[in-house]
């Protein structure tokens, strides 16, 4: 009956196709935030994702709507993002829904993303409602693109709503729509709780966050519930729902969406995908949770301050909570001393984890540049696993190294069809085939190794397509490549952190290319510091990085001081992400100089 006028759905799009505009725009027709409150993208409210203007995180909701029908609804909306690297939050939330909103950019039309997250919305069964947005704008389409939509992915868009979030058209026919078509949540309010842990967040205060959405039964404060997966057993404190602030409530039932406190303080005790369920009168059986998902990328994340190794690790645990997609296992570097190996599900990923361990826990961190994970037969008939360049065995001891490749669909106009297969090319793509989406989009599909994609080949690929191209990948399967690990020795000694690994026709020029870098990143010191790359015992580059002379003020003239003092704080800051390693002061940007390939 309550259930009867409860909607749960989630909104999927190709990155900047209008998702979270919309999302706002829906906040307000529904008077969820006061129009005083109301900012732009209310539903990013990490720093990070309003700086770059991207949805990083999943996000709830609950809204009130009153239907042209007479009935209030209660709306559980769920916020998500749109780039590659995190569609593990995408379908998390999506198993959290009835519905799912589809929105198509109305001249971009259909993009690669668009595909790949509209499919894990039909894989869960999902009712999706198609919105063209943006027909405000003048080269919108939004005939083309309802086609599109039938023709790619096969669904009806008869009714499709045609909207524009930024002007607020169109957003009243699509909340009919949703109760119309989005089903009601079922649900048995008599059995046991069920409730899907989709995310949490440790709160200092309150402990452990538990973001659920229940399936059956009810929770209430003063309940004993249990962890169906971990065994653990705690009391709930409180329940509630995010309206976007917390709002505490008396219970939540089946087919609610809310969030759950009970003081959990032992975080290794709670994981995203766990069941909540009664300690008294437990359910038979969890509910199905998440694939685990397997890192592609992978680096060393280091405390700059080698006393902040337990605090990187506090750190890592917290955030794992809220990031289920992060992995961390300790590592210690010759050079870099104790730190985390991290596993990641691409270079954003990687960059946000590093930001947000910077900014929500003040710490200072070292990263050494990604790498994939390759597999190694050795001679003594072992299969190594090797995660980090440096642990790369001798050439002596290699029979073969096989290295992920990715099956990746470049769609593009026609027109870029050339560019795009020349890219691909140089960075060792193996064509498999080219299929026509439409009149004038293609489909481009290469074989590649992830090595060659997960660094720059996203902004490559960008500028060769002046922007029309997107991208989507996913690994396939591991093969042989005739790869090397390259050693670089600083002032004659190894740093095993910036060992990288390359394929063997281009061990030279990276080699050459890389030891330039260093050379223009590393300060001068007052001695001479020789750089120099090796493949085993052999140097293939080499270059010197000259003593200096005097101290940098010197050359400024004594009297303006502002201006010195300007100079040495710039300094000061510059050493915070600097790691001493021997005698030489490395600083960050060497870790990361063997990514930019050009
Ligand atoms: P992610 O959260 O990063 O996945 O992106 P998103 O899909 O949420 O896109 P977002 O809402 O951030 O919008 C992307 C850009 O499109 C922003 O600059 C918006 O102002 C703009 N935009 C959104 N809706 C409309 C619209 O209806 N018309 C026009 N002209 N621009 C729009």
């Amino acid at each position: 009956e309550h259930q009867k006028y409860i909607r749960n759905f989630s909104i999927v799009a190709h990155i900047d196709h209008g998702k979270s505009t919309l999302a706002d725009r829906i906040l307000e027709m529904t008077d969820t935030v006061a129009k005083r409150d109301m900012k732009n993208q209310l539903l990013d409210n990490m720093d990070l994702e309003r700086e770059r203007g991207i949805t990083i995180k999943l996000n709830a909701v609950e809204l009130k709507y009153h239907a042209k029908d007479g009935h209030d609804y209660e709306f559980h909306l769920i916020d998500t993002p749109g780039h590659v690297d995190f569609s593990y939050e995408v379908s998390r939330s999506l198993a959290a829904c009835e519905g799912a909103i589809l929105v198509v950019d109305a001249a971009q039309g259909v993009e690669a993303q668009t595909l790949a997250n509209v499919y894990l919305a039909i894989d869960d069964d999902l009712e999706i409602v198609p919105v063209v947005n943006k027909i405000d704008l003048p080269s919108a389409d939004p005939d083309r693109v309802k086609k599109e939509i039938e023709d790619i992915i096969g669904l009806d868009t008869s009714d499709a709503v045609l909207a524009s979030a930024k002007k607020g058209i169109g957003i009243e026919e699509l909340l009919e729509q949703i109760v119309q078509k989005v089903p009601a949540p079922q649900g048995d309010l008599d059995s046991p709780l069920k409730a899907l842990v989709f995310d949490s967040v440790y709160d200092d205060y309150r402990g452990v966050v538990l973001s659920v959405r229940l399936y059956d039964g009810l929770v209430k404060p003063g309940d004993k519930i249990r962890l169906m997966n971990s065994g653990s057993e705690y009391e709930v404190n409180e329940v509630g729902v995010n309206s976007p602030h917390p709002v505490q409530r008396d219970y939540l039932m089946a087919g609610d969406v809310g969030y759950i406190t009970a003081s959990i303080k032992d975080i290794t005790q709670t994981r995203v995908g766990d069941t909540v369920t009664n300690a008294d009168n437990p359910a038979d059986k969890a509910l199905p949770g998440y694939r685990e998902m397997e890192p592609m990328v992978y680096s060393g994340l280091y405390p700059t301050d080698n006393a902040k190794f337990g605090d990187l690790r506090e750190a890592l645990e917290k955030l794992k909570l809220n990031d289920a997609a992060l992995e961390f296992e300790p590592e210690s570097s010759q050079a870099l001393g104790f730190g985390f190996r991290c596993g990641f599900l691409g270079l954003l990923h990687m960059d946000v984890v590093q930001e947000r361990l910077e900014r929500e826990f003040n710490l200072n961190l070292i990263t050494t540049a990604p790498s994939v994970t390759y597999h190694v037969n050795t001679t003594g008939g072992e299969n190594k696993l090797v995660e980090n360049p440096s642990e790369m065995p001798d050439a002596s001891e290699i029979k073969q190294v096989l290295e992920p490749y990715v099956k990746a669909t470049v769609m593009v106009p026609n027109d870029y069809v050339g560019a795009v297969m020349e890219l691909c090319q140089h960075r060792r793509g193996q064509f498999e085939t080219m299929e026509y989406v439409d009149d004038y989009r293609v489909n481009v599909i290469y074989h590649i190794p992830l090595s060659e994609i997960i660094f720059d080949f996203f902004d490559n690929l960008k500028s060769a397509t002046r922007g029309y191209a997107s991208l989507d990948y996913e690994v396939e399967d591991y093969k042989q490549s005739d790869l090397v690990k390259i050693d670089i020795l600083l002032n004659g000694e190894k740093v095993d952190a910036l060992s990288f690994i390359s394929h063997r026709s281009f061990a030279a020029s990276r080699s050459r290319d890389i030891v330039g870098k260093l050379k223009n990143i590393i300060p001068r010191q007052n001695f001479e510091i020789p750089v120099q790359a090796a493949v085993g015992a052999k140097i293939i580059a080499r270059t010197n990085i000259k003593a200096y002379r005097k101290d940098v003020t010197a050359k400024l003239y004594g009297g303006d001081r502002t201006r010195r003092m300007k100079l040495l704080e710039k300094q000061k800051a510059g050493k915070k992400r600097m790691k001493a390693v021997g005698k030489v002061d490395i600083p960050q940007e060497a870790f990361m100089a063997v990514l930019q390939t050009d």
